[in-house]
């Protein structure tokens, strides 16, 4: 890599790089992703041996952190979790001015921002561990808010008694009228979907909550910017688009090729083949094969038998035999398969963003982090001016 950050000054000019396709912006020692040979690893260790063996709050340590944690450390950090999942009751007041069908990931984002309001010596850059902390801890309570207030039910305390899925399952899914208990086929899954999600380096949401934070704005407003980026139907909100396309070619009949035929046609139709293609992986998305066959194991498991998985089954296989997808290097992203699992585990569609964002939020805050330690200059693109020359301005009568 070739540093050009003061080519300007050296050569007039300005390089235009629309998307960032190839502009690194900043150098990171939190995750590498190598898009030829689908590999991904989070500080040097493999996605594969983190979504098998780790959890997701010691996968979260590592991110934020540099290192696994010792069980020392693992309790320290949990236990500060577990003690600030309650959020203050004040926020319920601007939870309870937004209308009953909001997106929860407007909610989300809009609740995020508002922490920063009961915390402000963030903005004076100060306790950051323990906003981190606060961040960790207040999130899945936030998120499960709308999901409660859409089906009319009251919300649920944290219960501090129970791990960080468990607790986040339990203020989900418990009735006050009947017991709930954790299935551990839902929480085993929950916890590898997380940690697929946890970093993906300058993807659109985490270069946002850097552009956001070089500024030197507080963690929250940096957190909450990257919530709202990440819901865009390119980037975190495909998982929902998916499993709103898989449907709707089942009401349809089940007519794949007609789809495929769309998408080959994109530039005509506008339509996408949604949870196919990624800005980095020109090989597999290694989350996708595991969320793959986490999809098989934990449908048989918890004997859900949803048609959707075999529709998208068909799809992957129709596109992996098209020359438009393999010219193209279209594969299944981490998108395409999660949404199959959310909707086994209760999960409705319009929560599976939010899902994401849980999970993506440990990455957010490394990054954020990093970029502070680094004293990263405030992030600030350059353009190609097109617009008009020198013109002479008119008084509004004369126009
Ligand atoms: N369906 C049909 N055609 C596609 C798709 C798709 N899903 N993705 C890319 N293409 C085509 C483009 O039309 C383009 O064709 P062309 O060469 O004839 O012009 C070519 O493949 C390259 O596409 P770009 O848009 O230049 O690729 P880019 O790297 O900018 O986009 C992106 C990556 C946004 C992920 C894209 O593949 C896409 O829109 N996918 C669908 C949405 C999606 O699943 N997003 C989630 C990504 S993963 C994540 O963010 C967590």
């Amino acid at each position: 890599a070739v540093d050009i950050s003061n080519l300007r000054d050296q050569t007039g000019y300005v390089t235009l790089d629309r998307g960032y396709k190839n502009t690194g912006a900043t150098q990171s020692a939190i995750t590498f992703l190598d898009g030829e040979e689908g590999i991904l690893r989070y500080r040097g260790y493999s996605i594969e041996d983190l979504a098998s063996k780790a959890s997701f709050l010691e996968v979260s340590y590592l991110l934020i952190y540099g290192e696994l944690p010792t069980q020392e450390q693992f309790n320290t950090f949990s236990t500060g979790i577990r003690r600030h999942t309650l959020v203050n009751e004040d926020m319920r007041k601007i939870f309870d001015g937004f209308p009953v069908n909001a997106h929860p990931m407007c909610v989300l984002g809009s609740l995020v921002n508002a922490m920063s309001a009961f915390y402000p010596d963030s903005q004076e850059g100060k306790n950051t561990d323990l906003h981190i902390t606060r961040l960790m801890a207040k999130l899945p309570t936030l998120a499960t808010w709308s999901y409660k207030r859409s089906q009319g039910h009251p919300t649920n305390y944290p219960k501090n008694e129970l791990d960080y899925i468990a607790n986040f399952l339990n203020m989900m899914f418990a009735l006050p009228v009947e017991d709930y208990k954790v299935d551990p086929v839902v929480a085993e899954a929950l916890n590898v979907l997380l940690i697929l999600h946890a970093d993906h380096e300058q993807n659109c949401s985490t270069s946002t909550v850097r552009l956001v934070g070089s500024s030197q704005a507080n963690i929250y407003s940096s957190i909450a910017a990257g919530v709202n980026a990440l819901w865009g139907p390119l980037h975190g909100g495909a998982n929902q688009e998916v499993i709103e396309m898989l449907e709707e070619i089942k009401e349809g009949g089940g007519d794949v090729a007609k789809y495929i035929d769309m998408a080959k046609n994109a530039k005509t139709t506008g339509f996408r083949l949604f949870g196919f293609g990624h800005r980095v992986y020109k090989n597999f998305d290694p989350r996708a094969k595991i969320i793959k066959k986490a999809a098989d194991d934990v449908l048989s498991k918890l004997g859900v038998n949803d048609p959707v998985l075999e529709i998208a089954k068909g799809l992957e296989e129709a596109a992996l035999n098209d020359p438009y997808f393999v010219q193209r290097k279209l594969y299944p992203n981490v998108d395409f398969y999660s949404g199959i699992i959310y909707r086994a585990l209760g999960i409705p569609t319009n929560m599976f963003t939010v899902m994401f964002a849980i999970g993506r939020l440990p990455g957010w805050i490394a990054q954020w982090k990093e970029m502070r330690e680094q004293k990263e200059p405030i992030g600030r693109p350059r353009q190609i001016y097109t617009g008009s020359t020198l013109r002479e301005f008119k008084e509004i009568s004369q126009r």
